[in-house]
């Protein structure tokens, strides 16, 4: 269950709200590739005495499956249960909004995040291949790994 202290609150932006685009690119370093979805999706921002600390981003992919396309917390709050938290708020919305799914992608150095999400619930369910060779012009690279693939998963929302 998602547990906020009092002075803590997930909500989601309104139009003409400042986008968080700080955060968003902790999560996609690709602001071409936030651009081509944005516009169609949703944004969360957690907030703590009315400042950003986290934000998610929720995509319909079809009428069954929500994706959580971005995923950050500022850097002095991570660690701190906060991405937890908005992932378990995520999956929360996603179902009281009818969806049978929600799933989430990462690379396949994003050793901490694959962590993260399979311990909320998240199977590996496909591997695209080469993803971040073919779609990101500077290569990345994450505890010591190349970022090549990106890893998806999904979970299952009753
Ligand atoms: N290495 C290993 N484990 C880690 C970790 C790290 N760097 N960071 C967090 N964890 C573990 C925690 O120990 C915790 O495990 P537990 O439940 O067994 O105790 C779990 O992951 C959840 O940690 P939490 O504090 O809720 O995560 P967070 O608030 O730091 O948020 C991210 C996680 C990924 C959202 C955050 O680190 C972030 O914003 N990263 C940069 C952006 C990013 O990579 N987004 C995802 C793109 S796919």
């Amino acid at each position: 269950m998602t547990s906020l202290q009092e002075d803590t609150i997930i909500r989601k932006l309104g139009p003409g709200e400042r986008i968080p685009y700080d955060l968003l690119l902790l999560a996609d370093p690709s602001i071409v590739a936030m651009s081509s979805y944005l516009s169609l999706a949703e944004i969360y921002v957690m907030e703590q005495d009315q400042q950003v600390i986290g934000t998610y981003v929720l995509l319909a992919n079809d009428p069954d499956e929500l994706e959580i396309k971005n995923i950050a917390v500022t850097p002095a709050y991570q660690g701190k249960g906060f991405g937890k938290i908005l992932l378990q708020d995520a999956a929360q919305r996603a179902r009281a909004k009818g969806f049978k799914r929600i799933s989430i992608g990462t690379g396949n150095s994003s050793i901490a995040q694959l962590y993260l999400y399979q311990r909320q619930g998240f199977e590996i369910t496909t591997v695209k291949k080469d993803y971040f060779m073919t779609h990101y012009q500077e290569p990345i690279y994450e505890n010591g790994i190349q970022c090549k693939h990106l890893v998806m998963l999904v979970r299952k929302l009753n």
